[in-house]
């Protein structure tokens, strides 16, 4: 019983912008964000399940939550990256403190970045339709979750506990078609075959 609709975002403005166009849609639900060029694969842990523990953790406290990975110094600059207080009371990581887009490795807060999954009070729109476009014309997700704390509202910080392929890299998307085409047996044996008679 799920429906699909789909908006078309007409002009590259940005996430936070992409969002926006789904507002009418929306309505006054709470939301998730769920960006589908980052490929989470179950196989070491229960990634396929941290938006399940983000839903579950927000039915029971109606609080907001972004899921974080760890990144490599050199990725830093290419993702939305986080500062957290730690909180042994709270399930995941404790609260997001701050958020920072694309922040060159000296600003980075911490090496944890925003993986791609998020869900949200519909209070959130309030301040993702106040942001402000940044230099490159776009308005950032990231910076909307920054404004939002900074009003004082609680974002969880969840991580991510499996294994991320970022699509927009050519190498991760060509490995993200490996690692799903490989848990079928035929395709399996196939790529196999062919890697053997090329020699690689
Ligand atoms: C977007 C977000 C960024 C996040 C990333 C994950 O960036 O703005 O905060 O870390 O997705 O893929 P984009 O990849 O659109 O540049």
């Amino acid at each position: 019983n799920v429906s699909i609709q789909s908006i078309r975002q007409g002009e590259a403005k940005g996430l936070g912008h992409a969002i926006l166009c789904a507002k009418r849609l929306i309505g006054k639900e709470p939301f998730a964000v769920i960006l589908p060029d980052m490929l989470i694969s179950k196989d070491n842990g229960n990634a396929g399940d941290s938006l399940k523990e983000m839903r579950l953790n927000f039915e029971k406290r109606e609080t907001s939550s972004v899921l974080l990975g760890k990144a490599k110094k050199a990725d830093i600059s290419k993702y939305g990256i986080a500062q957290i207080k730690k909180n042994s009371k709270l399930p995941g990581l404790g609260l997001i403190k701050k958020m920072i887009e694309k922040p060159s490795i000296k600003k980075a807060p911490s090496n944890l970045y925003a993986v791609g999954r998020y869900i949200f009070n519909n209070d959130f729109f309030k301040y993702l339709s106040k942001v402000k476009p940044d230099k490159s014309n776009e308005i950032q997700l990231t910076d909307a979750i920054d404004n939002y704390i900074k009003d004082n509202n609680k974002v969880n910080a969840f991580s991510l506990d499996g294994d991320i392929f970022d699509c927009g890299d050519n190498a991760e998307y060509i490995l993200a078609n490996l690692e799903f085409a490989m848990k079928d047996p035929v395709i399996k044996t196939k790529i196999k075959k062919y890697l053997k008679t090329k020699r690689f």
